[in-house]
């Protein structure tokens, strides 16, 4: 590899990289997982702290760990350690964000106003859509918005070294409204659960891995200054 094509593999890197969910069941090898991680490791954060902690879930634990979720949804048991609002989003945030959804729900099969069909869609992705692996990506107790940054920015690394691999992912913010009993789960104490990224061998013939959302235009997004 020269550093010429550099661009050409960024390209082809980033834009591989697409939110899958419906997996293929067959596990990724234990040392393309420990390559994987110790890739993602390399991520920047604020003064090199590298606050994440990582529990990687496979086997009869993922198996467990999804049906505590799903009955943890089943009992209405949220416990989001990030606050969330429902309006959260705004204006043309807000707008994406249905766009994002409808193409979801559309290619599944599932029309507008079935509420109870996407309800239920919903809670099924708590068993990580299929996914035979899921990465719980935790902060420090203390965590605030500053050390969440680095966190998500270690997540993007991870996707992205997954990519490389081969290695097809979901981030599910989802899996985060179910903090305790994550923790519960995993035996793991004094840390926030910020995200789970559930990631496998895409079923890329699967409607779900079909969808494509569109991305706003660069001046939309970005000013430069001279
Ligand atoms: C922080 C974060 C949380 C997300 N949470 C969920 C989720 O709970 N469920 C889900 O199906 N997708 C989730 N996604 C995936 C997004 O919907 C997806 O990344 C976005 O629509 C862009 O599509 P793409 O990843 O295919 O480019 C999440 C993505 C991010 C970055």
């Amino acid at each position: 590899m020269t550093t010429g094509h550099l661009p050409e593999y960024a390209e082809h890197l980033i834009r591989a990289r697409r939110a899958t969910r419906a997996f293929r069941p067959d596990p990724v090898p234990a040392h393309t997982l420990r390559a994987v991680f110790s890739l993602a490791g390399a991520a920047p954060s604020n003064s090199n702290t590298q606050p994440w902690q990582v529990e990687v879930v496979s086997g009869a634990a993922r198996d467990r760990l999804g049906a505590a979720l799903v009955a943890a949804h089943t009992r209405n048991d949220l416990s989001p350690d990030f606050p969330y609002r429902e309006d959260l989003y705004q204006g043309a945030y807000q707008r994406r964000r249905q766009c994002a959804g409808e193409r979801l729900y559309a290619a599944v099969g599932i029309g507008r106003a079935d509420h109870a069909a996407r309800a239920a869609y919903n809670a099924q992705s708590l068993r990580f859509y299929g996914a035979p692996h899921v990465a719980l990506l935790f902060t420090p107790a203390n965590a605030e918005v500053r050390i969440a940054a680095d966190v998500g920015i270690y997540a993007q690394t991870l996707m992205l070294a997954m990519t490389a691999y081969g290695i097809a992912s979901c981030p599910q913010g989802l899996l985060s409204f179910y903090a305790d009993t994550i923790r519960a789960e995993l035996g793991v104490r004094d840390r926030k659960v910020l995200l789970g990224i559930s990631f496998g061998y895409a079923e890329e013939s699967a409607p779900a891995n079909t969808v494509r959302v569109a991305r706003a235009e660069l001046a939309e997004t970005t000013r430069f200054h001279s």
